[in-house]
């Protein structure tokens, strides 16, 4: 076992904080025994504030229009073979109302940047959310937006927002996106909400394209500084329609690993396992459980516009109803001695 890369993990699980260049180098140092360290602290880390409990997230894919251009999508605006969608209000609420039969209490609301939904389009939609479910919390995962349009959409319930940072690398963002997105620009947004208060998450995709130990070691002093109440990571996964679609996805192996480190950076953290992750290993969903990760999302989105938002290649879940969808993470988790709870799942500080 690398001597350097376990002392380090040590100090991680002590000070919950390493530097920019120690954590380069426990990435760096990766062995399956370190992850393996690694991963059982970050359990019993996850345990101590979480217990067994996982929480569930139904995901409302609301469109898949989207005005950028982000070189590793699927649904970027250039793909013109991407067949397009975009739910109604009514296909919203019909979803939500067959969520919380299943015993979802929190909906988080995902879709491309679709010029569409406005703000006078969503409030109505979250208001009527937040009237019918009182008990329920509404996420939202909708790009970048004005901070007056984050307000709005606060004031008419939304609870929660997601936004990937994707790097926190400037010159690797530049890599990733073209001209017109802005690393700063992105970094803002996540202030901006932080300020209204919603509950925010970060993230980034493990093996994107041009990522280094050195990109990585930036993600996480990010993520230790930012303290984001919400991180999604999972691999990334090529769609052959896009400008990335012949590099390789990122593994199950380093994904894992870095749900262990940002577990232990933040122990508190709502750290899904990734419907991604599912994609790359049939198991990938419990090993990151495992591993530390707290949340589970499956997918609410009417079957018959699943396969259309197609962010990668061979995503699961496509052709499952939300009820079996619910049904098999159940199964999942209790094989690994987890349970999924009926709650709002709201971060414990
Ligand atoms: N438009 C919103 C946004 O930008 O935050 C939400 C939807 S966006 C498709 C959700 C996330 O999907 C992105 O933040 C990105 O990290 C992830 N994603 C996109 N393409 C992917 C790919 N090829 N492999 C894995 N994840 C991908
Ligand atoms: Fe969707 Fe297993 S979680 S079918």
């Amino acid at each position: 076992m690398s001597n350097a890369a376990l002392s380090l993990a040590e100090k991680l699980t002590r000070d919950h904080a390493l530097s920019i260049g120690e954590y380069e180098q426990l990435v760096a140092g990766y062995t399956p025994e370190v992850a393996g360290f690694l991963a059982r602290n970050a359990d019993r880390t996850r345990r101590e504030v979480y217990g067994n409990e996982i929480f569930v997230r139904g995901l409302i894919e609301l469109t898949n229009y989207c005005k950028n251009d982000c070189f590793y999508c699927g649904i970027r605006k250039s793909n013109i073979l991407a067949d397009r969608y975009r739910l109604s209000e009514q296909d919203i609420l019909s979803c939500c109302e067959e969520g919380y039969r299943l015993g979802f209490r929190t909906f988080v609301l995902q879709g491309g940047e679709d010029p569409y939904f406005t703000d006078d389009v969503l409030c109505p939609i979250l208001r009527t959310i937040k009237q019918r479910y009182p008990d329920c919390a509404v996420t939202l995962s909708l790009g970048e937006r004005d901070k007056e349009s984050y307000q709005k959409l606060f004031d008419a319930g939304a609870d929660r927002y997601l936004l990937r940072h994707e790097t926190a690398d400037k010159e690797h963002y530049g890599l990733l996106h073209p001209d017109d997105m802005s690393f700063d620009r992105r970094m803002k947004c996540l202030a901006d909400l932080r300020e209204i208060g919603y509950q925010v998450g970060c993230g980034f995709m493990v093996g994107s394209p041009y990522q280094t130990p050195r990109t990585l070691a930036k993600d996480l002093k990010f993520i230790e500084r930012f303290l984001p109440d919400m991180c999604g990571i999972g691999p990334f996964v090529p769609h052959h329609q896009t400008p990335f679609g012949h590099f390789a996805s990122g593994t199950v192996e380093m994904t894992c690993f870095l749900l262990s480190i940002i577990r232990l950076i933040h122990p508190p953290v709502l750290l899904p396992s990734t419907t991604a992750l599912g994609t790359v290993d049939p198991r990938g969903r419990e090993k990151g459980i495992l591993a530390g990760a707290n949340v589970v999302m499956p997918n609410l989105s009417p079957v018959n516009v699943r396969k259309k938002y197609e962010l990668y290649d061979n995503k699961i879940c496509t052709g499952e109803e939300s009820a079996q969808c619910r049904g098999c993470l159940e199964t999942r988790m209790s094989s690994i001695g987890f349970r999924i709870v009926t709650a709002r799942g709201d971060i414990r500080k």
